[in-house]
């Protein structure tokens, strides 16, 4: 049969890049009792508050067909949170969408032809290239340095730039190297994309999971306000990735267009989770702050422990739920690592290549579980690359 080229396009771009992942799972399923460090799933249930506004909600028959920007319950609630940020968004800046990674599929759609090209850091999230190439676009890669803390600089940028660029994809705080931007290296970047006239894609899903420095935004400049779009969710901040609740922020007139096109895939979201959603954004919600000081304390505990090998380096992260770690100095790539690290001890973890070139002689390691687990985790990446280096 003949498919559409778009299904050659994005052919093991999917949940090919989370084989390790898939086998890990298997290995469990058999009763082979394995670490699981792979994905990004918060370890909290979501707060009981949320649950029971959902479940009343729909017990109160919020359960009828939305509208296409989203209910005015959430819009309200990100139009008060957004314009805290940067005075005079209203509801046309606002549109709703199930999660982050569907604001992100349809924004791409509204800003990208066939052989236009977006410029993202390497390594970058595992679905970015994906959802670039879904559009007919191609990813180019920014390198991002682990000498200046895995942080994209605008050089850099600029070196990459062609007369087909037409998008700067951001993620801060950064998944999966933890890089949080400053508000002046945002400046910079930004200052790169006015001259060249680049939109700025931000994806700000783990905002409330910044370590240290306060969290910054291209958004929150009046200067990049008419190119700059932010995409994100209540997944990572309210530990609620299953209720796919999620919105992109921009330029009015872009939505005005956009609008349309999301139309046209969603038909509008539910109901029930906007007003949950809205309770998620207005009222005070402890989920982050607690997972924002377990991550933070379960990061350093992994450093501390994986730097007892002199042949992996560790790499502090500075928000986010992941610590990356680099093995090549056990003569292995990242993914050769995680495939023996699953065979022989029995812990599951992302091969750095599945975010990038970039992250080959990387692994990610997930933050979302307790410390007595992590360090059980740590005490076997060390003895694994104790072996391979003797
Ligand atoms: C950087 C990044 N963006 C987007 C997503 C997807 O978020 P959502 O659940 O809101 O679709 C993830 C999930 O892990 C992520 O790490």
């Amino acid at each position: 049969m003949k498919y559409a080229t778009i299904t050659k396009r994005l052919a093991g771009l999917g949940s090919g890049k989370w084989a390790l992942h898939i086998e890990g799972r298997r290995k469990a399923a058999e009763g082979i009792p394995v670490i699981e460090l792979t994905i990004g799933e918060p370890d909290l249930p979501p707060d009981p508050a949320l649950l029971e506004e959902c479940a009343r909600a729909m017990f109160a028959g919020r359960t009828r067909y939305s509208n296409g920007r989203g209910e005015p319950s959430v819009v309200d609630a990100l139009v008060g949170k957004y314009s805290r940020r940067r005075p005079g968004v209203t509801s046309r800046n606002i549109l709703c969408f199930p999660g982050t990674q569907s604001a992100l599929f349809v924004v791409m759609m509204g800003l990208l032809d066939a052989g236009d090209e977006v410029l993202a850091g390497d390594p970058s999230y595992a679905t970015y290239e994906g959802v670039v190439a879904a559009t007919g676009a191609r990813l180019v890669s920014v390198p991002l340095r682990a000498e200046n803390g895995f942080h994209m600089q605008a050089g850099d940028l600029e070196a990459a730039i062609t007369s087909k660029s037409r998008v700067v994809l951001l993620n801060t705080p950064h998944n999966p190297t933890g890089a949080v931007l400053s508000a002046s290296e945002l400046a910079e970047i930004g200052e790169v994309c006015r001259r060249h006239d680049l939109w700025i894609v931000c994806d700000e899903v783990y905002e409330e999971l910044t370590f240290g420095d306060r969290f910054a935004s291209p958004f929150d400049n009046p200067d990049l306000a008419d190119r700059t779009v932010v995409v994100s969710s209540i997944s990572k901040s309210h530990a609620a990735p299953g209720f796919r609740s999620g919105w992109a922020v921009g330029p009015a007139e872009f939505f005005d267009h956009l609008l349309p096109v999301s139309e046209t895939m969603l038909f509008g979201t539910q109901p029930f989770i906007a007003d949950m959603t809205a309770m998620a954004l207005t009222q005070p919600i402890g989920t982050a702050q607690t997972m924002r000081a377990n991550y933070q304390s379960r990061a350093e505990l992994m450093v501390n422990r994986l730097s007892h090998s002199p042949n992996l380096r560790t790499h502090l992260p500075e928000g986010g739920m992941f610590v990356v770690l680099d093995v090549s100095g056990t003569g292995l790539d990242g993914h050769e690592f995680a495939r023996r690290l699953l065979h022989e001890e029995n812990v599951s973890v992302m091969p750095g290549s599945s975010f990038g070139d970039g992250a080959r002689d990387l692994i990610r390691i997930s933050l979302t579980v307790p410390e007595t687990t992590l360090n059980e985790a740590a005490r076997r990446m060390v003895s694994l690359a104790g072996r391979l280096s003797s």
